[in-house]
């Protein structure tokens, strides 16, 4: 619970109260309609979302995790096989790869955008890598081009995970269609928000996609009861299907909002050295997910924030190749200096299309005056 006063990371009521009359029809004509399972609101959502990333299919699934896990079986990765990925993700990215069987190789980002170096991937590719999964991190997508020319030269399928990276771009083209294929995430805090779990693949191969809804289906076939590979249930739900529905058609809108509010920290911190900020690639277009600083003394400007009922987070403080349950794929400390180097530094502060004025100048006032800059 937010204490009352306090400035949150998010606000979901405020993002409520803009849609509540669209999703409350929406979800009323789910329930009218009985069909919670497969109903009309999923088909007109993949298309719809689809049609956005310029993506020629998609296939909705339960939530973020499982459009990763089920697109890596979908490409066949099992034991014996490597999966590329970063360490500075949330731990979804290397879950995937480890509930298949495979084992996680986890290379280093770029220090100026927090993803994927390609320098560092290339180094790392063997004749096991089976698919290498660049993560568009707090909303900005990962070096694209270089990324693809290393894994097209040796036909290794790309799968983006845009779990935060509803509508970035690169060179106007959008993520979701950037790579063989692209995993999304609509949990509440993401940019394209369900009222609970939901998530999404992309891809213009469409085989590829029909492979992983049958898996989301329980390997059916097209006669009742009949399974004909080994499946599970992930199901993109009815419900959250209409209710996104009615939120995509504003969120352009609320990216400009989140870019605009970024303009705004962008300038207070301008004159401000202790805190290195954010930056957008030239030729890329971040939907900021989130905005996070690296600050010097980080920890204390924290303490500091909360002191004064500011809200703010740690995205992420450990790497996951350090994370307990990354164990079997061996990392230690020092393997990825830069990762583990933003994990003591990083940290992410209120940013939302509802972040008002006065609020985003107390947050400001208050990170410039700990360093005093008041
Ligand atoms: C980068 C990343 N990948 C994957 C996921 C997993 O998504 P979900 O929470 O919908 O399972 C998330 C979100 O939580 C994420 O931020």
């Amino acid at each position: 619970m937010t204490e009352p006063g306090t400035i949150p990371m998010i606000d979901l009521k405020a993002q409520h109260a803009r849609v509540r009359a669209e999703v409350e029809t929406a979800i009323r004509s789910v329930l009218e309609s009985a069909r919670f399972i497969k109903g009309e609101e999923c088909d007109l959502f993949e298309r719809e979302f689809a049609a956005y990333c310029g993506a020629a299919h998609a296939c909705g699934v339960a939530n973020g995790t499982d459009a990763l896990t089920l697109a890596l079986r979908a490409y066949g990765v099992g034991p014996g096989d490597e999966v590329v990925t970063v360490a500075n993700t949330f731990i979804a990215t290397g879950e995937a790869i480890l509930l298949n069987g495979a084992r996680p190789v986890f290379v280093d980002v770029d220090p100026a955008t927090f993803t994927m170096d390609p320098e560092k991937l290339r180094k790392r590719v063997t004749k096991r890598t089976k698919v290498i999964i660049p993560v568009h991190l707090y909303g900005h997508p990962a070096a694209m081009s270089a990324i693809l020319d290393e894994a097209n030269r040796r036909g290794i399928p790309v799968l983006e995970d845009a779990a935060q990276a509803h509508g970035a771009e690169i060179e106007g083209k959008r993520v979701g269609s950037l790579g063989h294929a692209a995993c999304f995430s609509f949990y509440p805090s993401k940019n394209l928000a369900a009222c609970g779990d939901a998530g999404m693949i992309t891809s213009n191969d469409r085989e590829f996609v029909d492979r992983v809804r049958r898996i989301a289906d329980h390997g059916a076939g097209r006669h009742r009861y009949e399974n004909l590979v080994l499946g599970t249930n992930s199901r993109l739900d009815t419900i959250q299907a209409a209710i996104l529905r009615v939120k995509l058609r504003y969120l352009d809108r609320w990216t400009d909002e989140r870019r605009q509010r970024v303009r705004m920290y962008d300038e207070a911190f301008a004159g401000v050295p202790e805190i290195r900020r954010p930056r957008e690639s030239a030729s890329c277009r971040s939907v900021w997910c989130l905005y996070t600083i690296r600050a010097e003394q980080r920890d204390e400007l924290q303490r500091h924030l909360t002191s004064r009922r500011i809200a703010t987070a740690v995205h992420y403080p450990r790497p996951i190749h350090l994370q307990p349950a990354m164990a079997a794929a061996g990392g230690k400390a020092g393997d990825l200096p830069v990762s583990e180097q933003l994990g003591r530094e990083v940290l992410s502060i209120p940013l939302y299309p509802e972040l008002s004025d006065t609020d985003l100048a107390r947050v400001t006032g208050d990170i410039r005056s700990f360093y005093g800059r008041g």
